[in-house]
């Protein structure tokens, strides 16, 4: 049975894309307030890099502004699920939340770094390249 008493230390990044941390080496990460900075391109490596570092059954608490510099930004519930195809959605809601100094338009998801959704996200994508790779496909 793991030891519960004594919490480890928590640690921040400076670089969400490159968390300089071993594969499989964290049972949770806490994003509260960075996902919204990213450009949308920039997206699928955020998520293919927590991926790398959370452990089997990890869990990303994310909490996601839909503003950024005080305007409406394209965060919406299609945007995570689409970032996040290979986690499980564990639970995801919009709620309006007290910052230091306003109230914050934000969703509030928990995904779970699933192995088997993540190996069926792979397949469905290697399957769609076959299929637009096709040569009876492309005669047709
Ligand atoms: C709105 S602040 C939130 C700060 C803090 N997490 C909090 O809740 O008070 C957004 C933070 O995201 C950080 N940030 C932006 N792009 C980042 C990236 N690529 N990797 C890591 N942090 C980033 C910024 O430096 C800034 O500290």
């Amino acid at each position: 049975m793991p030891d519960l008493s004594l919490p480890r230390r928590p640690s921040t990044c400076d670089n969400c894309h490159d968390q300089a941390k071993p594969r499989h080496s964290l049972d949770a990460a806490l994003d509260r307030g960075c996902f919204h900075y990213l450009a949308p391109g920039d997206r699928p490596r955020y998520s293919a890099e927590l991926r790398r570092v959370l452990r089997p059954g990890g869990k990303l608490l994310l909490r996601a502004s839909l503003r950024t510099a005080g305007q409406r930004n394209d965060i919406d519930e299609a945007v995570i699920r689409d970032t996040f195809a290979a986690w499980r959605v564990e639970h995801l809601e919009q709620a309006t939340v007290p910052s230091d100094t306003r109230l914050l338009d934000v969703l509030v998801v928990r995904l779970c770094a699933d192995q088997n959704l993540a190996r069926m996200a792979s397949a469905t994508s290697s399957g769609l390249r076959s299929i637009k790779a096709s040569p009876q496909m492309r005669s047709k």
